[in-house]
């Protein structure tokens, strides 16, 4: 599915709950995708630090925490913030058209 500005779809909104991230993939690439406080957010899946697919991690908050070593970080940034994670996850900018998540996956960004 192509839309406008570059954006591509990654999952339905309606998919994703407050303490259920989605993973899906799109180009090779695979992605989180968040709600949080009615606010969508998307991440890379793969944590950082190693093998952890962040979709299936536990939502605490604004936080998410890796179901592999526990480390976590702020889905709104990509910061990582409890060890031993150190390294932040690259983000994008989620939209919703048409009931859909979307972001442009060339506009990834990473936190300092
Ligand atoms: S793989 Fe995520 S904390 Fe180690």
């Amino acid at each position: 599915m192509s839309l406008e500005d570059g954006l591509q779809a990654l999952c339905d909104a309606s998919a994703v709950e407050e303490d259920t991230p989605v993973r899906a993939e799109l180009g090779g690439e695979a992605y989180a995708v968040f709600l949080v406080e009615g606010a969508f957010y998307v991440t890379q899946d793969l944590c950082t630090h190693g093998p952890g697919s962040l979709a299936e991690g536990f939502v605490e908050g604004c936080e998410i925490e890796c179901p592999f070593h526990q480390g976590k970080f702020d889905i709104r940034t990509g910061a990582p913030t409890a060890a031993p994670c150190t390294e932040a996850l690259r983000t994008w900018e989620a939209r919703v058209v048409d009931g859909k998540v979307c972001i442009n996956p060339v506009e990834g960004r990473k936190a300092a």
